[in-house]
C-alpha cells in the first residue's frame, strides 16, 4: 500500500511529533510502500526568508533520516526536487471550484490568526492534492487538521476523473486514534505554538531546563503521589514499558520522593531512548553531503512514480500536442 506523509520544514522536532506520527511512520516502513518527501514549497506560504528555509530543509531531512526513514526501503525526497508537482498543480486548479477553497478551515484560520492572505495561501490544498495525486497515494496518515485537505484532494481528482477517465487514484485519509495526545509541559497539547515542547535534539542542558519547567502539583515530598494526571509521569510513560511504567508507578505511590527525582528519571529514560538517533544524526551532520545524494537519489525514485500520472494527465487533457 502506498502511505504517502509530508513533511513541513518547520524547525525542532519535538516529543508531541515524534510520538505523535513520525515513530508510526518509521515503524510502517517495512510492511508499506512509504512516500514521504519535505514540504517546501509549502513552507514558503508562512516563510519569506530563503536562508532560513534552506537550512530548515536540510534540518529536515537531517532529522528524518536520524530517526529512521531509510531510504532503501522508502522514497523521500524534497518536494522542489520533482518539479511536476508545479505543472499539476496548475492543471489541478482548472478543477478547483473557488468555493472549495473558501471554505478551507487551514486558511480561515491562518487570516483569522493575521497571517497576510495571500494567493499562495488560498491555494495551499491544489499543491496539496497534486503532491497527493501525482504519486497515486492510497492511504495518507494525518492530524485531525488536514483532514479536510485530503477531502479536497479527493474532490479535485473526482471531478477531473469525471472528464478526462480514470486517471487518479482517491486517495484516504487515515487518522490514528490510538495516538494520545502528547502533553507539553504545561499540561497543554504540545505544540510549537504554546512554547511547551520538550525538542528531540536540543542540548542535554538545554532539556534538563526544559523538564524541570514542567508544571506539577505542590505536595510534600514524604507524601504519596498521583501519577495518573501527572505531567511527568505522562510523558515518562511514552518512553517505559510495562516494567518501567509500574516501577515508576510504585515510586509515586510509596511517597518520600519529590516531583524533582521523577523530572531527573524523565530526563535521564529520554536521553537514553534518543541516543542512537542521537548518533545517527551527529553522523549525518558531519556528512551532509550524504544527506543530500540521499535525497537525490529518492527525487529520482519519486520522479519516475510522478512520470507516469503526469504523461497520462498530459495526454489527456492536450498539453502533449
Ligand atoms: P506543532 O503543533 O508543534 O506545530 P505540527 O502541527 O507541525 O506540530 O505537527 C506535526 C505532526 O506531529 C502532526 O502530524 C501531529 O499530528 C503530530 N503532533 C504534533 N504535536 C503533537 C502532540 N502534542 N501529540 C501528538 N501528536 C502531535
Ligand atoms: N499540509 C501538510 C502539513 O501542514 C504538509 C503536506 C503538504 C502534506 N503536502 C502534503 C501532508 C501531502 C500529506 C500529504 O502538515
Amino acid at each position: 500500500m502506498r502511505v504517502f506523509t509530508g513533511i513541513q520544514p518547520s524547525g525542532d522536532l519535538h516529543i508531541g511529533n515524534y510520538f505523535g506520527s513520525i515513530k508510526a511512520m518509521v515503524e510502517s516502513q517495512n510492511e508499506n510502500d512509504v512516500f514521504a518527501f519535505i514540504a517546501n514549497y509549502h513552507a514558503m506560504t508562512s516563510l519569506g526568508d530563503g536562508v532560513r528555509l534552506s537550512q530548515l530543509t536540510m534540518q529536515a531531512a537531517t532529522d528524518f533520516l536520524a530517526l529512521g526513514i531509510d531510504p532503501e526501503k522508502s522514497t523521500f525526497w524534497v518536494q522542489s526536487d520533482v518539479k511536476e508537482v508545479l505543472e499539476l498543480y496548475w492543471v489541478l486548479s482548472s478543477f478547483t471550484p473557488m468555493g472549495l477553497l473558501e471554505r478551507a478551515h487551514s486558511y480561515k484560520d491562518k487570516v483569522a490568526k493575521g497571517i497576510a492572505s495571500n494567493h499562495s495561501l488560498f491555494s495551499y490544498p491544489v499543491l496539496m492534492a497534486a503532491d497527493i495525486l501525482l504519486f497515486g497515494s492510497e492511504v495518507i496518515p494525518v492530524g485531525k487538521d488536514q483532514i479536510q485537505h485530503v477531502e479536497i484532494a479527493r474532490d479535485i481528482a473526482l471531478k477531473f476523473n469525471n472528464e478526462y477517465g480514470e486517471i487518479f487514484v482517491m486517495p484516504e485519509f487515515r487518522v490514528d486514534e490510538n495516538v494520545a495526545t502528547v502533553p507539553g509541559t504545561d499540561g497543554q497539547k504540545m505544540s510549537k505554538s504554546y512554547g511547551n515542547t520538550i525538542t528531540i535534539f536540543g542540548e542535554e542542558k538545554a532539556i534538563q531546563k526544559t523538564v524541570k519547567k514542567i508544571v506539577t502539583e505542590a505536595i510534600a515530598v514524604e507524601e504519596p503521589k498521583e501519577y495518573e494526571g501527572c505531567n511527568v509521569y505522562n510523558i515518562a510513560k511514552l518512553f517505559l514499558d510495562d516494567e518501567g511504567r509500574s516501577a515508576l508507578q510504585e515510586r509515586y505511590n510509596r511517597g518520600g520522593e519529590g516531583h524533582g527525582h521523577f523530572k531527573l528519571h524523565l530526563h535521564d529514560v529520554m536521553w537514553e531512548y534518543f541516543r542512537p538517533y542521537r548518533e545517527r544524526r551527529a553522523y549525518y551532520e558531519a556528512h551532509q553531503h550524504e544527506v543530500r545524494e540521499i535525497l537525490q537519489m529518492g527525487a529520482q525514485k519519486a520522479r519516475a512514480a510522478a512520470a507516469e500520472t503526469i504523461e497520462k494527465v498530459r495526454m489527456v487533457t492536450g498539453i502533449h500536442y
